[in-house]
């Protein structure tokens, strides 16, 4: 079966079963959720979370094989994905949710803290490239735990810059920064898109950051499910030899 696609660059026919057919469905499929707000629709263990069943997936895999002292999470919102990070450290039976969230409002902390997993998970207010905030998360690693960093806060590309350059000193080796939703860079056109998300997104953030740090490097194996808010953006830190 062969599905025939107009873009800018003209048409073709792709076949749905090749490895371009299920890549170009994915993005396809992307683009529909993200008009259709899909990401709203999950919650973990009674907490909404703003994420995609196929992240949710990824991020409990990758919470298993890294086996963390301390998830840093930029961008807590309702507090679901803290929840679901929380969720996976409780049956590893250690470790600790810093969550970092501009604004946390009064209902979702209270959601957040009334949560049997509560214990696993600790708020800041603040912005997470207030270095304020940066040292406060320092002072709360010990020396030698592992640490983990996701960041789903403000998507602008500056932003995302400065998260990665602020936090990666924090990331263990052998461990990961998570960049969520560099697919604003792939669902400017939507209807419900933003034309500014084409020239500002998590994507170029990425892409500059790696060029100035060799010690890191992307990780596809956490994107293979196809459909994911984060393209390109499991990055590991890995040794420099
Ligand atoms: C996409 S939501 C986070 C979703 C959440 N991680 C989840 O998966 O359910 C983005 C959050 O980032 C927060 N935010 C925006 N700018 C921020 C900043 N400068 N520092 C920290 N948090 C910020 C917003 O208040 C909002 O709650």
């Amino acid at each position: 079966m062969k599905i025939k696609i107009t873009g800018q660059k003209g048409s073709k026919e792709v076949d749905i079963y090749s490895k371009e057919g299920y890549e170009l469905i994915s993005e396809l499929c992307l683009k529909t959720a993200c008009q259709h707000r899909i990401m709203y629709e999950p919650t973990w263990l009674g907490i909404p979370i703003i994420q995609f069943p196929n992240d949710i997936v990824m991020m409990q895999e990758l919470i298993w094989k890294v086996r963390p002292d301390i998830i840093i999470e930029t961008g807590v919102a309702h507090g679901g994905s803290a929840i679901l990070y929380a969720s996976i450290l409780e049956l590893i039976g250690k470790g600790k949710v810093i969550g970092i969230d501009i604004e946390i409002r009064k209902y979702n902390r209270l959601a957040i803290n009334s949560h049997p997993l509560s214990k696993r998970i600790h708020l800041i207010e603040g912005s997470s490239i207030d270095t304020n905030i940066v040292e406060r998360v320092k002072s709360m690693i010990k020396k030698d735990e592992r640490v983990l960093a996701t960041f789903d806060s403000n998507h602008s590309y500056q932003h995302v810059l400065s998260e990665m350059e602020l936090y990666s000193a924090l990331v263990s080796d052998d461990s990961y920064m998570v960049v969520m939703d560099g697919a604003q860079g792939l669902v400017w056109d939507i209807p419900d898109g933003k034309k500014e998300w084409k020239d500002d997104n998590p994507l170029i953030a990425i892409k500059e950051f790696l060029k100035c740090h060799p010690e890191w490097e992307e990780d596809s194996y956490y994107t293979r499910l196809g459909v994911t808010s984060s393209p390109k953006g499991f990055l590991k830190r890995v040794n420099e030899s």
